[in-house]
């Protein structure tokens, strides 16, 4: 069945931004910001006592950053050039958080310079980096975490380090003369079992007995991370249910006097502002006989869509065209086989779809206009404008 654009969007949004791109080129990227303002609200409502730190690295457009800073919303930081331009918008480095802990140590002393004192790490040599170009900084640990089978977008493995670690570098990071914080984790981006952070602030709570106890280190902080839900194909919880649950396994572990909690999300508050415009470059059968047409777009992996890779974010699509659908596989315009968009996951798309005919791929506003490649086959970056 093609998919009710109005399970996705707002269909007054909807045709909107159909009006709007209506005498413009494909493929382009509209952001509606009154969607993001929305989600930003509801997230504040659902998490009333938590600071937010918006993940940059989800949509840093200035129209965004500037949205979120006319909102006290904080940034949760991934290098030098993030903060070049959060601080070009007038931010104080009191608002920031350098939230990669895979940094040089050139960049964490740029950071230091410009007023940033609150940083990631997961690493004891990194803590020593930190130590040397940011002394007396505040440090949270990330700790590793599970939910890689349940996440769209697992963040699995590389950051964060074990219980026993995280403890070893809290007490390192004090004897160095820092400031330990608190711990953070990232149980996957689009986590789709809410449990996973039941099991990850059980976790956090160990950490923060065990050095209360036996180190007399009282930490005050836990960052929950991002991973909260986008509407995508692949059913999630409504934020209400992950905010009601989330606060239930807070106040289990720590009582009634919650220590500061801070959310780093991106996905889950653009996301779903996003549509993107795009039109039907070829549509073919690679023999007599075959049962699947290849529908080829003007976006792919290189041009934004980068999520798709191994079949991950299943994004809605919707074409606009009635009557009888068939199974089509999906794929970028460029001249590399891993321009395939879906092959095994088969969209449904009308059979009267074609060449030249418009193709919206809804809740795209999140991780696709930052990571559309500079100029691979010539093309270029994904252009976006904001309503
Ligand atoms: C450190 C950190 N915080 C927050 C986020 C945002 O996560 P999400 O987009 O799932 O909200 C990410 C995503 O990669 C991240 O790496």
């Amino acid at each position: 069945m093609p998919i009710s654009p109005e399970e996705y969007i707002n269909p007054e949004t909807f045709e909107r931004i159909k009006t709007f791109a209506e005498d413009k080129d494909t493929p382009f990227l509209v952001i509606d910001t009154a969607t993001v303002e929305r989600r930003l609200e509801q997230l504040i409502n659902v998490f009333p006592y938590a600071s937010i730190y918006y993940a940059v690295k989800a949509n840093p457009a200035i129209e965004i950053l500037t949205m979120m800073r006319d909102k006290n919303v904080n940034f949760d930081i991934a290098s030098i050039y993030e903060l070049d331009r959060v601080l070009s918008l007038g931010i104080s480095p009191d608002r920031i958080s350098f939230g990669n802990t895979i940094k040089k140590s050139k960049d964490v002393r740029y950071f230091y310079e410009k007023g940033v004192r609150m940083y990631a790490t997961d690493s004891e040599a990194d803590i020593r980096n930190i130590a040397r170009a940011a002394p007396g900084s505040r440090i949270y640990v990330r700790i590793l975490t599970e939910g890689t089978l349940t996440a769209d977008w697992p963040l699995s493995r590389k950051f964060g380090c074990q219980l026993d670690m995280a403890m070893d570098l809290i007490i390192l990071a004090k004897d160095l003369g820092l400031i330990p914080y608190g711990i953070s984790f990232h149980v996957g981006s689009q986590q789709r079992e809410i449990g996973a952070w039941d099991a990850a602030i059980g976790k956090v709570k160990g950490i923060f007995d065990r050095l209360e106890q036996e180190d007399d280190i009282n930490l005050q902080m836990i960052n929950l991370g991002g991973g909260f839900p986008a509407n995508y194909l692949s059913k999630a919880n409504d934020l209400e249910t992950y905010g009601q649950e989330i606060t239930r396994f807070l106040t289990e572990s720590f009582g009634d006097d919650l220590p500061q909690i801070i959310l780093e999300p991106g996905r889950s508050l653009i996301a779903d502002a996003g549509v993107m415009v795009t039109e039907v470059v070829l549509i073919a059968r690679k023999s007599r006989t075959a049962l699947h047409r290849w529908v080829y777009l003007d976006v792919g992996k290189f041009s934004g869509l980068i999520e798709t890779m191994d079949e991950s974010i299943k994004y809605p699509i919707f074409t606009g065209k009635k009557g009888e659908v068939e199974e089509v596989v999906l794929a970028g315009p460029t001249c590399d086989s891993a321009d395939i968009l879906y092959e095994n996951y088969k969209y449904k798309l009308p059979l009267n779809l074609a060449i030249s005919d418009r193709v919206y791929w809804l809740s795209t506003g999140a991780y696709t206009s930052s990571y559309s490649a500079v100029e691979f086959n010539g093309f270029p970056p994904l252009a976006v404008y904001f309503i």
